[in-house]
């Protein structure tokens, strides 16, 4: 297992739709073990293909319990509405409040290629969101109105300057 480099805002690999997963096959597996040892590595709760240089509809996720890889995801449902904290590793963690349904329920592929669904709720629910948007080259920043947008990307710099990451 590899520590890869995170791969940060404004890369456009991480503005570009993904695309889909087809091998299913022991590559997958090490990728996605990579993607696990990254995450945990840089204290995240969710990581996509993208935020590894990889323009891939996949995300490896471990959050509240729900541990996952999600291949080729999709939302295909939503309910209610939660307002939060969130962050993304590619924008050095700088939080913002961004509104996101309260339940999500995401469908993708597993390791092995079998679909599966699975519902979630709550800062899960919120994980499974933001992933399935770094697959289809959206980051959480996008929710957010222009002037608060370009706040966290300030911000973002900074913190960058000031840590030299
Ligand atoms: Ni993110």
């Amino acid at each position: 297992m590899t520590v890869r480099k995170i791969t940060e805002y404004p890369d456009d690999v991480l503005a570009k739709v993904g695309k889909p997963v087809t091998e299913f096959d022991d590559d997958l597996k090490a990728l996605c073990d990579d993607m696990f040892e990254t995450m945990y590595d840089d204290h995240g709760v969710g990581l996509a293909a993208p935020q590894i240089g990889l323009p891939l509809r996949l995300f490896v996720m471990d959050c509240e319990g729900i541990k996952l890889v999600a291949a080729n995801p999709e939302i295909i449902e939503t309910s209610g509405e939660q307002t939060g904290q969130e962050g993304c590793l590619s924008l050095e963690k700088v939080p913002a409040v961004v509104v996101r349904a309260e339940k999500a329920t995401l469908r993708a592929q597993d390791l092995n290629g079998e679909w599966f669904e699975k519902e979630a709720e709550g800062y899960a629910a919120r994980c499974f969101l933001h992933e399935t948007d770094h697959c289809d080259g959206k980051l959480f920043i996008d929710h957010l109105p222009k002037m608060r947008r370009e706040m966290i990307i300030k911000k973002f710099k900074k913190e960058k300057k000031v840590y030299g990451k």
